[in-house]
């Protein structure tokens, strides 16, 4: 086969990333917006926006924090919480700029403290959701101490995702960063309104990346990276074209120093990285064809938007790209993600401008 040095593609989305707020906001928005055109920013900012009107003004300090002249468009999302009531979602539906709201069970993760414990308080809102069109985003991990760090994914698919889809068929969920061959499996086997973001990392790491040879805080986020059947379970879903699986770097960056503490942040900042790492495993997968699909076609189609009509041009170099090791904000220092194999592809242009009002 003709090996492919320049490929041409819409312009990609991101489905799945935390942008922070403050310092940190205005250190990273530029990493999302270098090459991607939207982003579904997550919600759990300190304090979490919770409401339509905390939406709207963490997406203005998303705007503020992003270069001049930057077209990129933030979608943004709502936290929620056992309070969160029915017609926040009618404001959130009808606001044009919340594009889904976000489960976190409540300790599964960073800045999940006030998220949900007990799924039937929040029915009502689900419900409000399902008629109104609205996306659940779900981190998929049960809290429950005593199931296997390992299992926690598979856990939540059989006893709180699958229950849920049955009590409400017409709700649209998105299982973000799925992680476990049980996840995909369970994705594959829904025909309608379940999809699932794939992370670049999920893509490239099993547990023994983190664990083996010295532990590595750098590849340590939630849910955890799993086994090798588990990661081919991930690779083959990215490729293959189904719609259900797109691109969600699930980028989050924590200064190093709190990666490095003895009870170290889980997240990982693949921002600066991200694409050129998708590319890598679509070329190393004989797959490259199916690229655009996953990071520019599959999650604008779930989320009932067009594609970018822009589009990039991405080039696979001769040499290395050479990519820093860390970037340097005022909460300290933030190591980017190096996947452990050198990458080639870039971005090279950008060819149209998309359309950013509502
Ligand atoms: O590793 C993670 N980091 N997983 C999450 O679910 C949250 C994220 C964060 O906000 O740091
Ligand atoms: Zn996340």
């Amino acid at each position: 086969m003709m090996s492919v040095n320049e490929l041409t593609i819409r312009r990609p989305d991101d489905w799945h990333a935390h942008l922070r707020d403050g310092s940190m906001l205005r250190a990273v928005a530029e990493w999302t917006a270098r090459d991607f055109g939207r982003a579904i920013v997550m919600p759990n900012v300190v304090p979490p926006a919770t409401t339509v009107s905390d939406a709207a003004d963490y997406r203005q300090r998303v705007l503020d924090a992003l270069p001049e002249g930057c077209d990129f468009e933030p979608l943004m999302t709502l936290y929620l919480t056992e309070s969160t009531t029915p017609e926040e979602i009618d404001r959130a539906a009808s606001s044009g700029f919340v594009k889904a709201v976000k489960l976190f069970p409540a300790g599964a993760t960073t800045n999940s403290d006030n998220g949900v414990r007990d799924i039937d308080r929040v029915m009502p809102v689900l419900e409000r959701m399902a008629e109104t069109g609205m996306v659940l985003s779900v981190h998929g991990e049960v809290t429950d101490q005593d199931v296997d760090i390992f299992d926690r994914e598979a856990v939540f698919v059989d006893q709180v995702l699958d229950p849920l889809r049955r009590r409400l068929p017409e709700l649209r969920i998105v299982l973000e960063h799925v992680t476990s061959a049980h996840g995909v499996e369970y994705v594959l086997s829904a025909d309608r309104n379940l999809a699932a973001t794939i992370t670049p990392h999920h893509l490239v790491l099993t547990r023994s990346h983190i664990l083996s040879g010295g532990i590595h805080p750098h590849y340590y986020c939630l849910p955890v990276a799993k086994g090798p059947e588990d990661r081919k379970a991930i690779r083959c879903a990215a490729v293959s074209g189904d719609a259900r699986f797109f691109f969600g770097s699930d980028s989050a960056p924590h200064p190093d120093a709190a990666k490095m503490r003895a009870a170290g942040s889980a997240g990982i900042f693949n921002a600066p990285t991200a694409l050129a790492c998708v590319a890598a495993v679509f070329e190393e997968e004989g797959s490259l064809d199916t690229l655009e699909t996953f990071v520019a076609m599959s999650g604008p189609a779930f989320y009932n938007l067009q594609a970018n009509s822009s589009r990039i041009t991405l080039c696979r170099r001769e040499h290395p790209v050479a990519i820093p090791e860390r970037i340097m904000t005022e909460d300290g220092p933030v190591t980017i993600f190096d996947p452990g194999f050198a990458l080639y592809w870039q971005v090279e242009g950008r060819d149209g401008q998309d359309n950013t009002t509502f």
